[in-house]
């Protein structure tokens, strides 16, 4: 069943420019089965009507604090007790500046400060006033107290100028607020998950490996197991504790990988290959160290391919829901659809290792989900969070 199904939903709308989008939310939000009741700030009210919203989530909609009729019938405390969760969606810079210093002028703001439940904000403005520091600090603070800020995204915005500032677009924002209620959406079904880089011995104290740390499989088997699933996780060296609950294979090799992914494949309903695996692997593993030579200035090594295991997995019969990641330095959603493509996969995570703070060996990461017919931005943010989205995104194509 839909996460946000038989919930009480106050959906909240502010004085931007992408309220209109907040039509759309209300809709989806009817859509999973939330009851929906808008609350407006009077500036909203400049950008789209409450008749509309009034129409759509079948409420009378509010935005006036000191109404004696709203008071009278469901008043801000009754509204605020009524709630599961508050979203406001578009939050302005000024609405985050009130909720950061717990003012209440006006119905939003004071609900939001009587409310005790989840609250989440969608912020939309100008990239000038997202990059000031005065807003920085405002979201820091609303971070602490535990508010979920969804976005904002970046591109190019209604005034012209191009940067981070725009509200994520409703579908995203669903995704991320359906999380709020989400428990156990892949019960029982069965993924193996590989993490991590593998090792390719030259000689007996030396190989070749590349910088995958693991985290981002490990956190993926965290997210999968809080989901319900059983979780094999076949893992590369790495330095981090597998979460608790997961079947862990611990593995060196690519050829190792391999062996233990052909394995554990039969009565899988999903894999995720999220290790870096080595293409190719020293041709020959000499048995005694290789020693420094006076005579060679030089000596070379020659590599050969090691088996695909996304690919072979791809050609078995009753193959399971198939997940690869393409990590990429340039050209990275193209480089991906060419993988989806070519190893026949379901999904393709798009995730660029060419900087420091994101990708390869960092707490955080910024992927895009392809399918055949879609592309999904997930923003950058823990590893954790992103792990959750995924698992998410691909429990919903499952059922879908
Ligand atoms: C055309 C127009 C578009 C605006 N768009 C935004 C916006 O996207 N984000 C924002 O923070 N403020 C925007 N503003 C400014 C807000 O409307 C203004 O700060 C207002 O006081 C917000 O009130 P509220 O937070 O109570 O809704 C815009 C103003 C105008 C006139």
């Amino acid at each position: 069943m839909n996460s946000l199904a038989n919930k009480n939903i106050l959906l909240g709308v502010t004085g931007g420019i992408a309220a209109y989008k907040s039509a759309e939310i209300v809709r989806a939000l009817k859509k999973a089965g939330s009851s929906v009741r808008v609350v407006m700030t009077k500036s909203a009210e400049e950008f789209i009507t409450p008749l509309t919203l009034q129409a759509l989530s079948g409420n009378k909609v509010s935005s006036d604090l000191l109404d004696p009729e709203t008071e009278a019938g469901m008043g801000h405390i009754e509204l605020a007790k009524w709630a599961d969760a508050i979203l406001i969606a578009p939050t302005t810079a000024n609405t985050l500046a009130k909720l950061a210093s717990g003012r209440a002028d006006d119905l939003l703001s004071s609900i939001s400060l009587a409310f005790e439940g989840p609250l989440a904000l969608a912020p939309a403005m100008n990239q000038a006033m997202w990059k000031d520091s005065r807003t920085k600090e405002n979201i820091e603070k609303l971070k602490d107290n535990n508010f979920n800020i969804y976005g904002p995204g970046s591109g190019e915005q209604a005034c012209g100028d191009i940067g981070l500032g725009r509200m994520l677009e409703p579908e995203e924002i669903m995704l991320n607020f359906s999380l709020l209620f989400e428990e156990g959406h892949l019960n029982n079904k069965n993924i193996l998950i590989t993490a991590g880089p593998t090792q390719e011995p030259i000689d007996p104290v030396r190989y070749i490996t590349n910088r995958s740390s693991g985290k981002m499989g490990y956190c993926l088997a965290e997210a999968s197991l809080e989901s319900g699933a059983n979780v094999t996780l076949v893992s590369g060296p790495v330095n981090i504790e597998a979460p608790e609950g997961a079947h862990l294979v611990k593995v060196q090799t690519a050829e190792e990988m391999y062996e233990s992914v052909m394995h554990h494949i039969k009565n899988t309903d999903i894999f995720i290959s999220s290790a870096a695996v080595a293409d190719y692997k020293p041709e020959n593993f000499s048995k005694d160290k290789i020693k420094k030579s006076d005579k060679n200035s030089e000596i070379s090594i020659g590599m050969t391919k090691n088996k695909d295991i996304l690919k072979s997995v791809s050609e078995i019969s009753n193959k399971p829901y198939l997940v690869g990641f393409a990590a990429e330095t340039n050209d990275l959603i193209n480089n991906a659809k060419l993988k989806l493509k070519n190893k026949k996969l379901d999904l393709i995570i798009a995730n660029d290792v060419s900087g420091k703070d994101i990708g390869f060996d960092s707490e955080e990461n910024e992927v895009t989900l392809i399918n055949s017919d879609s592309e999904f931005f997930i923003e950058k943010e823990s590893k954790k969070k992103v792990a959750s989205k995924i698992i998410k995104y691909i429990s919903e194509k499952l059922v879908s």
